[in-house]
């Protein structure tokens, strides 16, 4: 609250050696007169000592004209000091076993639903799974699993993950609107990527699953020097187009040492609820020789399952049902859990 007697007072207090005024740069809080006392609260900035004195005599002075002020009590708070410099380069998330990023050249090949319903078929077989969407210009993981409306708490050191479907799940869409992630930059970006992957209490977890943007860009590079990678799961369609795509997404992992677990064909085929024959829509089998190309693993074929989408946009993912798909899904999630346990990354659970 500032009184406007106040207000016009201290729209007169320049910042010593700027231009600008106190108020307009938002430096006051509070001001007020309480039984002839002038309480006013400046924000916490940093500022060398002849700068506070001469702002705080400058407050006094302008602050002693207002009728009925006798005395003034003045909040001036030094900014807390900066916390100790930030571990350097990619270091594990604590109490994390294995981090498995789901990636695509291309956007809308099924990146998120399969992060999703990989993280849920994990769970299935008795991990404890963490779920991170990291897609800042389209976070969808919210809406998949019924968690728009989500605001995850501070325990006062570090974000609690929203606890649903038996995962714990962080999005960046909990954090900023969509809208606004286009005008963040790589600092940003950088801060929030480190934020969400070492500053949320995940620990306890064999897996974490993170769902990236679509591409190769300032998240995924964030990503690589945040977290060592346990292993890259690659998400592509049958198309030609999404295949040079996929290539590139491989190649990110592969230039910077990440290991790749392997390449998923989404909307592989098309199962006709009328006559129960296949169609290949897209033209298939063109992943399984891209993947002995590249020397990576084919990790198979989900069909494309109009429920699928209809129930992503419900909040029910579709790993859960007893459809072609459920059941692709969750074979999925039993490959990747057989290549973490080889890997020594996690323990065979019961
Ligand atoms: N196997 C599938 N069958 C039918 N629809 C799918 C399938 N996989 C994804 N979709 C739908 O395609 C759209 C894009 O999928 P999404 O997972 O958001 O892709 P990305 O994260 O790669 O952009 C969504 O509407 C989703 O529900
Ligand atoms: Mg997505």
């Amino acid at each position: 609250m500032i009184d406007e007697m106040f207000r016009k007072a201290l729209a007169n207090v320049r910042y010593p050696g700027f231009e600008v005024d106190i108020v307009a740069m938002d430096l006051v809080e509070e001001a007020g007169l309480q039984g002839g006392v002038a309480k006013i609260k400046l924000r916490a900035v940093q500022a060398p000592p002849q700068v506070r004195e001469d702002l705080e005599n400058a407050v006094a002075a302008a602050v002693m004209e207002i009728p009925g002020v006798k005395e003034l009590q003045l909040d001036f708070p030094e900014p807390p000091k900066p916390k100790a410099e930030e571990p350097k380069g990619p270091h594990p998330v604590a109490g994390v076993s294995a981090i498995v990023p789901v990636a695509s050249g291309k956007g809308g090949v099924g990146k998120s639903t399969v992060a999703v319903n990989l993280a849920l078929g994990l769970a299935r077989q008795g991990l404890k799974v963490g779920l991170l969407d990291l897609d800042l210009y389209g976070p969808s993981v919210p809406i998949m699993l019924g968690l728009k409306d989500a605001e995850p708490e501070s325990d006062g050191n570090k974000l609690k993950p929203i606890e649903a479907h038996g995962l714990k799940v962080m999005s960046i869409g909990f954090m900023i609107p969509p809208e606004k992630a286009l005008i963040w930059r790589g600092p940003l970006i950088m801060k929030a990527v480190r934020q969400l992957l070492h500053e949320v209490s995940w620990a306890p977890l064999d897996v974490l699953v993170l769902d990236l943007p679509p591409g190769t860009g300032d998240v995924q590079i964030s990503m690589t020097q945040e977290v060592p990678i346990t292993g890259a799961v690659v998400v592509t369609t049958p198309q030609d187009v999404a295949l040079v795509d996929a290539v590139k997404g491989v190649d990110m992992f592969q230039q910077t040492g990440a290991p790749v677990l392997g390449i998923v064909e989404n909307m592989s085929y098309f199962i006709c609820s009328e006559c129960d024959a296949r169609h290949e829509i897209f033209g298939h089998g063109s992943v399984e020789p891209l993947c002995r190309k590249l020397g990576v693993d084919f990790l198979g074929e989900l069909p494309l399952d109009t429920q699928v989408r209809q129930q992503a946009d419900q909040g029910r993912p579709a790993v859960n049902g007893d459809s072609a798909a459920s059941q692709a899904y969750r074979e999925l999630a039993g490959k990747i859990k057989a290549k973490l346990v080889k890997l020594g990354a996690i323990k065979e659970v019961a």
